[in-house]
């Protein structure tokens, strides 16, 4: 029976969240440059969306740039950018034939008009797809987008469009980026490291977290099946009992 075979297709999680994680250390030990790394992390990106789309997992985020990667060195900041461009004109067509939705979440007003411009483009085209909803958080924290939660609910506060006793976790949830999306079910991080990294710190609250030592490149349809079949091993009891969730 293959790993994929040993899938419960009832008990999938809703929403994976994937910090993809080792590229550069990938490069190195292929004697390569970083930016070599992170071509081939391309190549993952498509697996795990393929798989998603083939499983019916419904929201896929990928953490692909986080705010504190502005401080990399501008090469590498730049091929980046080129090879989001690059990825995204690529893969406009399978994304519109595999029915995938393309969203993104973070400071995108940071990032350079032509890969602004290409982010528009696929996520206009794609907007109306159904299958599955891949969200690439690019220049992304959660600190970011919490200080920016606080201050419009406190502007609201200021202009008497809302009550402090008003204020809930709802109402905070509402005020994130991930506003429209289901909280993740499931937290992958490639490369042996064991932080969170300021991803959806409000959002990962009742995550299950899986770590591999797996470098990002590395990571294929087949390390998906591994990390979804060790979900499905877990029990998620969210505060409650054994015999409460199990009654
Ligand atoms: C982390 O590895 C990876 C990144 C910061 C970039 C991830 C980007 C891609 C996989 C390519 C583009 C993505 C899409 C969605 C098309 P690292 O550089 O921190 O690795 P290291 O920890 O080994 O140095």
């Amino acid at each position: 029976m293959s790993l994929k075979d040993k899938i419960n297709s009832k008990c999938l999680p809703n929403h994976v969240a994937i910090i993809m994680d080792g590229n550069g250390r990938w490069a190195k030990c292929h004697g390569k440059h970083r930016l070599f790394g992170h071509q081939n992390g391309v190549e993952s990106v498509r697996e795990v969306t393929e798989a998603s789309v083939e499983l019916g997992i419904k929201y896929l985020t990928l953490y692909a740039f986080s705010t504190e990667n502005w401080n990399r060195p501008k090469d590498e900041i730049e091929g980046l950018m080129h090879l989001m461009i690059q990825a995204i004109e690529n893969e406009t067509p399978t994304l519109m034939k595999n029915n995938v939705r393309f969203e993104t979440i973070g400071d995108i007003e940071k990032i350079n008009q032509e890969t602004r411009d290409a982010i528009d483009r696929i996520t206009e085209k794609t907007k109306n797809n159904d299958a599955l909803t891949l969200i690439i958080a690019l220049s992304y924290s959660s600190r970011w987008e919490i200080e920016k939660a606080v201050r419009d609910i406190a502007t609201k506060v200021k202009n008497n469009e809302i009550e402090i006793d008003d204020i809930c976790q709802v109402m905070i949830s509402n005020h994130l980026c991930t506003k429209n999306f289901p909280d993740p079910d499931l937290l992958i991080r490639t490369s042996g490291e064991y932080r969170i990294s300021n991803f959806l710190m409000w959002q990962l609250s009742y995550a299950e977290l899986y770590f591999t030592p797996t470098f990002w490149p590395d990571f294929k349809k087949e390390n998906y099946y591994e990390a979804i079949l060790d979900f499905q091993s877990r029990e998620r009891r969210f505060g409650k009992t054994s015999e409460q969730i199990n009654k």
